[in-house]
């Protein structure tokens, strides 16, 4: 079989993912409710108008989908204040990082992150046989100096997760803006912006007018995050025409499906869905900070819907504990960050549930 392989594929590990509702009940034999904040979900379930959307197309699914998403893209660029052509739907934002990679990365080239940056990013480096540079964080975020300092003439590609996950960290408009204009423009710079809908502070930077300035930048987005369809698997990027449409050229025929694509139009419109969304994590987010604060914990804070805690001892074994408590939560191991979990921001019924079972297992 060794020989059968590519090297490349032989030396990766797979991506954990937060562990399944369902493969938790296989698994223990939980009967139970089982609260799952291991993968930055919307604890609010789907947008309403979405759902309906999914309803209506569920007759139509004998045909294949519109393969580039067309009126979804109208959708996206009407919103967004850029053209149809300048954008790419993806299954899930990690598709277009896969695409995004495989386009531009011939192997041996060097692709460029941050040490706790979201994995995908070096996963799909090594798939290609590309070459991860990874700067050490700075304060559990982007060092975008050292970023800066990285590049060498085998750069092809700038992973900046903002905020990123799972560390929750962001970096300004005015770093973001310094750090683009010393980028040479035969290097793409990604910004994932996963959790753009959750950030309401005024130094976020709007990344947008770079595409229109005709940088080399691309913007991903998301619809598994604030719009809560995670499990139809779809999100987007945006960047200059000519850009998008090289990343076209290797997207499979019909990589998203009718149900996603309508889904994400719905969802779009649902501005209700997505200020409560936002309300929620905000809400849930301090009180869980004071929690925290409370029992003495140490926690990074976030700017996502999700925090980052430092137990001081092992998180899997913790994890696993909790498990059995009927709470799902992310330890961070594959980050480095052995003694650390992830947990996504609940609704306060879910976060209250979570404190009781961490203060048992732990015994505080
Ligand atoms: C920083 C970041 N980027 C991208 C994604 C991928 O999301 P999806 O593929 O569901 O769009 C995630 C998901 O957790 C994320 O945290």
């Amino acid at each position: 079989m060794k020989a059968l392989v590519r090297k490349e594929i032989l030396a990766i590990k797979p991506y954990i993912t937060g562990k399944p509702i369902e493969e938790i009940r296989r698994e223990l034999g939980l009967k139970g409710e089982i609260i799952k904040l291991a993968s930055n979900e919307n604890p609010l379930g789907p947008s309403p108008l979405a759902l309906e959307a999914i309803e209506r197309e569920l007759r139509n699914l004998h045909y294949y989908p519109e393969g580039t998403g067309f009126s979804l893209r109208e959708k996206l660029a009407e919103r967004l204040q850029v053209n149809r052509e300048e954008i790419i739907l993806g299954a899930g934002s990690c598709e277009v990082i896969e695409l995004i990679v495989k386009a531009f990365v011939s192997k041996g080239e060097e692709v460029i992150s941050s040490q706790y940056a979201f994995t995908i990013f070096q996963l799909a480096t090594r798939i290609v046989g590309g070459k991860n540079v990874v700067v050490p964080a700075k304060g559990y975020g982007h060092d975008l100096q050292a970023m800066r300092s990285a590049i060498t003439p085998k750069t092809k590609v700038i992973f900046i997760a903002n905020p990123n996950n799972p560390t929750g960290t962001m970096n300004k408009k005015d770093e973001i803006a310094q750090f683009l204009n010393e980028v040479p423009e035969n290097i793409a710079t990604v910004m994932d912006e996963a959790y753009y809908e959750y950030l309401e502070r005024e130094d976020y930077p709007n990344t947008l007018p770079y595409i229109k300035e005709g940088r080399n930048v691309i913007i991903l987005r998301t619809f598994s995050k604030v719009h809560g369809l995670a499990g139809l698997r779809i999100g987007f990027g945006i960047a200059k025409k000519e850009l998008i449409q090289l990343i076209h050229q290797i997207r499979e025929p019909f990589n998203t499906s009718r149900i996603a694509q309508d889904a994400a139009q719905a969802a779009v419109d649902d501005q209700e869905h997505i200020q409560r969304s936002v309300r929620t994590n905000r809400e849930g987010k301090l009180f869980l900070y004071k929690a925290l604060q409370k029992e003495g914990f140490n926690y990074l804070p976030s700017e996502g819907n999700f925090i980052t805690i430092d137990l001081k001892t092992n998180a899997q074994k913790v994890f696993q504990k909790l498990l059995r408590e009927g709470i799902v939560v992310r330890p961070l191991e594959m980050y480095g960050l052995s003694n650390a979990i992830r947990v996504t921001v609940g609704t306060q019924a879910q976060i209250r549930k979570f404190l009781t079972a961490l203060k048992k297992v732990m015994k505080r």
